[in-house]
């Protein structure tokens, strides 16, 4: 079957990442999400006062440059090169200054040594934590690098609401670049707990289809759990959220969970 050709792929988040990059930069919606997603971090931002602002695990850099086009002094750090090469290209095609690093969330200390005002995890990047404990490290690290009353919203998806099933479909999303016609199949796969993400592209070339096939563990991130994560680290007051509209969250029927939580004084 030359016409076709099919990668199976699994194992360290860096290495899948770096593999996943240009797919997950063409499979997500960026005008809806962003559109959805940026007055509501705006508005958390400057409720604060917040200037210098880091986006942690921030992909291919798309919160990172609409942020900084809207004046904020960002910094985007996330595991994979490409996916910073990706963001490098975005923020030079919109004519912004944004510092992107190289570096992991569970240790942010060996790269930042002046406090941000306010930290962004989004995107449900906390799940590609390897474990809880990694978690919980990426967690006290957002309160280190913060300054005293220092703002952190992330982002998780409640896979107990998201994946119910053995398997849960996401619908099937179509996608043209450059001419190039690309089909995108993404499940949930559970196994008692244990969740992984099961990704298809197809893609058309030269009149053949051509797919690739990606499992990717999560860690599950169970809402009340990131709570007391953060609150163990130090924020407080933690709000919570079930959507980009300000809905609040609503355990066990909210997918998403939007934590905006300060920084203590202390
Ligand atoms: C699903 S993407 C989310 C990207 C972006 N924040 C968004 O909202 O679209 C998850 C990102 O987390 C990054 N990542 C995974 N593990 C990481 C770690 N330990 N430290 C920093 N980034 C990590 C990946 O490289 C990837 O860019």
């Amino acid at each position: 079957m030359d016409n076709q050709r099919t990668n199976q792929e699994s194992g360290a988040a860096g290495d899948l990442f770096e593999r996943l990059a240009t797919r997950y930069e063409r499979y997500v919606p960026w005008e809806t999400r962003l559109a959805r997603e940026i007055p509501f971090l705006e508005n958390k931002l400057r409720a604060v006062g917040a200037r210098r602002v880091l986006d942690c695990a921030c992909g291919p850099g798309r919160h990172a440059v609409a942020l900084a086009r809207r004046g904020f002094d960002v910094t985007g750090l996330d595991v994979s090169g490409e996916m910073l090469a990706l963001a490098r290209g975005h923020a030079s095609d919109e004519a912004v200054q944004v510092d992107f690093v190289e570096g992991r969330f569970e240790s942010l200390t060996e790269a930042f040594d002046t406090p941000f005002d306010a930290l962004l995890c989004l995107g449900n990047s906390l799940s590609a934590a390897e474990n809880l404990e990694v978690l919980e490290s990426a967690v006290r690290q957002f309160a280190l690098v913060l300054r005293p009353g220092g703002l952190a919203i992330t982002q998780t998806v409640d896979f107990a609401v998201a994946a119910p099933h053995p398997v849960t479909p996401s619908p099937v999303r179509e996608v043209t670049d450059g001419g190039q016609e690309i089909l995108f199949v993404k499940s949930f796969v559970r196994s008692g707990e244990q969740i992984a993400i099961h990704w298809v592209s197809l893609e058309k070339k030269d009149g053949h289809w051509r797919s690739e096939v990606t499992l990717r563990p999560v860690t599950s991130v169970d809402p009340i759990y990131l709570e007391q994560v953060l609150s163990r680290s130090g924020f407080s007051p933690i709000e919570t959220y079930g959507d980009y509209a300000g809905t609040a969250f609503d355990k066990g029927r909210s997918r998403d969970l939007i934590a905006v939580a300060r920084r203590g004084q202390a």
